[in-house]
């Protein structure tokens, strides 16, 4: 490690919090799908922060929009109008559903506000289905709702209201409901959970569930959203619309926010003073909004994720038919998870070695989130480094038990 890298980790421990799980390594420069560390070396990044960069680290047309922006406007609070979050809002919903935005800075933001918004729409009705496995941030809001209790420990107490159930089980959701139940929050593909997919059956019964019922579907897609998975939302894959959807990550292309979108009814419950947030829905924001919206139609990258990730899976495929270690490819666009039978961990520090960047979630499953611009030499590249590293790890790696 050179002196360099040294000084910035030793002035993060000594003053920043403690709170991260960090690889030993200081990215300064990044462009695409390629980050550059303090020491000049070069890495092809599959995992560009933690989805937030789906366009690629420093696309053109973000950087161009903050550039131009940001010598007009920064900032303006919401007691005043701003054209370019009318614009994004509307770009939104015609992307999405019929219906309101509001804008918030953070993914768990999001969450939070979505508990809000349907907790008054509930009218005294305040609990909330979420699922074993699920992820929906780090807010107490957020924590409370997600499905693992490792995040939730030494926190309590938790918001009362949320009721787990298993994830892809219906008629369990179906016991969990109460009267007091108002809305189901799901990921349609729990990333951080293990990239698991919700069958198409699963959400669709959620969806009748909710109509029958008189409940709300929320649909966390904070990791799936604005193309991740080769469509604009991966609900809409998956053949349901949500009445409530949440978004961040790639929406912003590297500028944080994020953003829920409510049926019309829905949205109305929160009126003038019942909620609020001071850089939500910055016109420095909307912009970024706009120009990832723009790329991702002009740049025709919807169409390049199903191609390029129908190439990936077919290799993932082939490996592992030729590497048993592997239990299991799945995942859908670009949110490919590799279960495994071994610790995944060793395999990322292995691959950070060769220059490249990959995460792991659940100890076990490699997770793969490549930017929607990212070539297919590239790929290519990736999977030729990822495969012997997964095949060398296999010899000799101790197992770990199923979580
Ligand atoms: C599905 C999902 N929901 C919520 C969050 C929280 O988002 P943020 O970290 O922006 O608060 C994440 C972050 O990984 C996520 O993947």
């Amino acid at each position: 490690m050179s002196k360099s890298t040294m000084q910035v980790i030793k002035r993060y421990e000594q003053y920043v919090m403690n709170t991260y799980v960090r690889q030993p390594l200081v990215l300064t420069k990044g462009k695409g799908s390629r980050v550059w560390d303090i020491e000049g070396h070069e890495y092809l990044d599959l995992f560009p922060g933690w989805g937030v960069s789906g366009l690629g680290h420093n696309h053109p047309w973000v950087t161009k929009a903050i550039r131009g922006q940001s010598t007009r406007l920064l900032h303006v609070s919401n007691n005043f109008y701003h054209p370019l979050q009318a614009k994004a809002a509307q770009q939104l919903v015609e992307r999405s559903f019929d219906g309101k935005v509001f804008f918030t800075n953070s993914g768990a933001e999001a969450v939070d506000t979505a508990v809000k918004l349907v907790r008054r729409w509930g009218q005294g009705r305040f609990e909330i289905i979420t699922f074993e496995q699920s992820f929906h941030g780090r807010t107490m809001a957020a924590l409370s709702a997600t499905g693992q209790s490792k995040y939730q420990q030494g926190f309590e107490p938790l918001l009362p209201g949320f009721v787990r159930a298993p994830y892809n089980d219906l008629a369990a959701v179906e016991r969990a409901l109460t009267p007091k139940t108002c809305a189901i929050l799901v990921e349609p593909i729990q990333g951080e959970g293990g990239v698991r997919v919700a069958s198409k059956e699963f959400l669709q019964g959620l969806r009748r569930l909710c109509d029958e019922r008189g409940l709300l579907l929320i649909a966390d897609e904070i990791q799936t959203g604005m193309g991740r998975t080769g469509t604009w939302f991966a609900h809409q894959a998956l053949g349901v619309s949500p009445d409530v959807l949440l978004l961040a990550k790639t929406l912003g292309g590297g500028f944080p926010i994020g953003a829920v979108i409510a049926k019309r009814q829905v949205a109305d419950v929160l009126t003038p003073g019942t909620h609020a947030t001071t850089y939500g829905g910055s016109p420095l924001g909307c912009a970024c909004i706009l120009a990832v919206i723009e790329a991702i139609e002009r740049q025709e990258l919807l169409g390049r994720v199903n191609t390029l990730s129908r190439q990936v899976f077919e290799r993932l495929t082939a490996l592992k038919a030729r590497a048993p270690v592997i239990t299991d490819i799945r995942g859908l666009g670009f949110m490919i998870g590799i279960e495994l039978s071994i610790d995944g961990r060793p395999i990322v520090d292995a691959c950070r070695a060769k220059r490249l960047l990959i995460n792991c979630t659940q100890e076990r499953v490699l997770r793969l989130l490549p930017a929607m611009t990212i070539t297919r030499a590239q790929l290519d590249q990736a999977l030729d480094i990822l495969e012997p590293a997964i095949e060398q790890a296999a010899q000799g790696r101790p197992q770990v038990s199923a979580s």
